[in-house]
């Protein structure tokens, strides 16, 4: 067997956490619209469960972010590495803002009795969940140019 080195376990945790962020939320729009027949607790249950795994990971996430560039020689890279880092590191955040404006529009439009205001809500919240998993997925391609 190979030896486990400390590299291979900040790398892996980065991944790990990555797809738990990444995949919750494809599962999740996968799921909820399979869901919604049977009422909006049933829905807000599963994202209420979803959440609980998530936020963990996008705090993993920035942990070993961290880590990895702790690790990384930054004097050592190149300007195009530099570049392509703060270009990953915006969508890191771009993602966290847009999950979690998600929640509270998505918690704002289950709150509302005009059913109106509550479409537009939910099409916003769409939008911004759409937000959320594009900007995550193009974070991870970065990622993967850095490594
Ligand atoms: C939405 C959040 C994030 C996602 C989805 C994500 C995803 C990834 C992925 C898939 C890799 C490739 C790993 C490999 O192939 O070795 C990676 C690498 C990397 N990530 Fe992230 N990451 C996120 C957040 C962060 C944050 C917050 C930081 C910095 C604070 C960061 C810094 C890095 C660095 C420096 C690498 C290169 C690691 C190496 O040299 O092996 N990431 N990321």
């Amino acid at each position: 067997m190979l030896d486990v080195t400390t590299d291979q376990i900040r790398v892996f945790l980065h991944i790990l956490a990555a797809t738990v962020w990444i995949g919750g939320q494809i599962t999740l729009g996968i799921v909820v619209p399979l869901l919604r027949p049977a009422g909006t607790e049933v829905v807000h249950a599963a994202a209420r469960r979803y959440q609980m795994i998530a936020w963990p990971a996008y705090g993993v996430l920035l942990v070993t972010g961290a880590w990895n560039l702790i690790d990384a020689d930054l004097d050592a890279m190149s300007d195009m590495w530099i570049s392509t880092l703060s270009v990953k590191l915006w969508l890191v955040l771009i993602s966290g803002a847009a999950a979690f404006g998600h929640q509270l529009v998505g918690a704002h439009a289950g709150a509302t009795d005009d059913p109106d205001r509550a479409k537009k809500l939910r099409m916003f919240s769409g939008i911004l969940a759409g937000v959320a998993l594009l900007s995550a997925i193009a974070s991870a391609f970065f990622g993967v140019q850095l490594a």
